[in-house]
Order: C-alpha cells, then structure tokens, then sequence
C-alpha cells in the first residue's frame, strides 16, 4: 500500500502502535533535511524519552564518518530519542540493538533474512539495506541518544549506489530484494516493537552482553577481512572476534593484534 500523504502515516502509525514507551511522540514530515539534525538540535525539554521523528524524504540526510546519506521518498528515514541512565560506554550496544530490531522486522515483514555488519549495517546478500547512526548530546547532566535508521525501503538501490564516492559496500533496497513494495507503517511499528523489548529489557539493565549475543548470531563479521576506521587511521587485517565491550579485535597484516573501538559523534553542548 502506498500512502498518500504523512498525515495518514502518523495516523496509521499511531493506531498500529501498542508501545508503553517508545513513540508515544511521533512527528512525520513531508520533507527535512534531516530528522537527525532536527532531533540532536531539539531543546533538552522537547528531547523527550522515545519521540520519533521520520521523514517522507531528506534534502541532506547524514550518514556515519561524516558521509551523506541518500534519502529519497520511499526510505524509512527515522530518528529515535533515548534519554539513557548508563553509561556513553554502552552507545555501541545501541547500535547493535538497533541493527538486530531492524533485521528482525525485515524478517517478521518479509521473510528475508538479513546479516549484520560491525558495528552498524544491515545487509541483505551482501549488499546494504539499512544504516544505523547514533548521536550522544551530552547537556550538562543529561544524556540525550539519537538513534538514526536509514532503510532502503521502497526506493531504487541506483540512486544510492550512483552517489558512492568510495569504495563502500554496494546497497540494496528492500523492495529490490523482496520484489514488491514493503509497507513502511508495518515495518516502522515492527522495528519500534522490538526497539522498546531489547531497550527495556536487555540495555537499560545492563545486559550487554545479551545484545551482543543476539548481534553476533546474525553476524557474519568474524573471520571477514576489513578495513576500519578507528577514528585516527584507516587499519586493514582479519576480524578474529567482537569483545564484550562491543570492539572489534583485529589480526593486522604484520601479526599484530588491535582492538578497534566505534565511537560515534559526542557532541557538547
Ligand atoms: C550509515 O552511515 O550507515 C548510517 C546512516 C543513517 C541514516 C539515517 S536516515 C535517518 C537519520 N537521519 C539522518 O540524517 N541520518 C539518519
């Protein structure tokens, strides 16, 4: 079903919706330049524990390392507000919570099954279907997270694929792979379902170790060869294995070992 305009998408969505505490605020527009700029750019007291905010389209959607993130109209491009009480040390289980959510709502949507790649990419056949940012705003003593997702749901993988200026992994799109176009209102309430559970559930009380767990049984990472950046340098070797920390350990090309921690963007206002 192809919806005609966001009015019917929130409407929709907030009958679909049986949260406690996640999306209880929900604001879709026709168009931002980012949902993750507006959120990070919201007032500590409109930052509220679980508001979303998606966007038909985004005219500069971001994506990680400072890379753009091509947006066009049919993407599932949401951002999410955590208020945390843990550590900034667990941000990296955020991210792998939320790949592990959406690959489980591809599935629970359309039967496919995805694989995930350290530390924030869902992959169908290889290719990138989804891409998870998060943003801390640390704001004196608040903790605000911003979890973006960018789903290639119904869009041509092309217009991705045609703006790669480096040598990232191909994509793909949702409705390239399941050959029919997805409904986004179902597939948004499915991901937020399971945000709340592994949220809930297994972050906020410190089951880390949980969340990795389920990451890694849906991961194909160990054993791959990569190139990552650690924030400093660019490192090329075998991934022997994700740390319970949620880094990943390295065998570099002249025997050496290096463990490689994601940091996303700490911003300080
Ligand atoms: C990545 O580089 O893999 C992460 C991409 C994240 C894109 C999403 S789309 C919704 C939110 N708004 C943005 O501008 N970026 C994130």
């Amino acid at each position: 079903m192809i919806r005609s305009n966001e009015s019917d998408f929130k409407a929709e969505l907030d009958m679909l919706l049986k949260t406690n505490r996640l999306g209880k605020i929900v604001h879709v527009f026709d168009e931002l330049d980012s949902t993750q700029d507006y959120v990070n750019k919201l007032p500590v007291k409109e930052s509220v524990n679980g508001t979303i905010v998606i966007a038909k389209r985004q005219k500069m959607g971001i994506g990680r390392i400072g890379r753009s993130w091509v947006s066009p109209k049919g993407g599932l491009w949401m951002s999410i507000i955590f208020r945390p009480g843990f550590s900034v040390n667990n941000v990296i289980f955020t991210q792998f919570m939320g790949a592990v959510a959406v690959a489980e709502a591809i599935m629970d949507v359309t039967k496919i099954r995805c694989t995930l790649k350290w530390p924030n990419d869902v992959l169908i056949d290889g290719k990138k279907v989804c891409g998870i940012l998060v943003d801390v705003n640390l704001q004196g003593n608040n903790k605000v997270i911003v979890m973006g997702i960018g789903l290639n749901a119904n869009i041509e993988a092309s217009s991705v694929n045609e703006n790669l200026t480096d040598n990232s992994i191909r994509a793909t799109s949702l409705r390239k792979e399941f050959g029919n176009e997805v409904d986004l209102v179902r597939l948004t309430k499915a991901i937020v379902d399971r945000l709340e559970y592994y949220y809930y559930e297994l972050l906020s009380t410190g089951k880390t170790l949980e969340i990795l767990d389920l990451w890694k049984k849906n991961s194909d990472t160990v054993g791959k060869q990569a190139t990552v950046f650690d924030g400093n340098e660019t490192v090329a070797g075998q991934v022997i294995d994700i740390e319970q920390d949620g880094s990943l350990l390295m065998k570099l090309s002249d025997g050496s070992i290096k463990s490689v921690t994601y940091y996303s963007n700490v911003n300080f206002r």
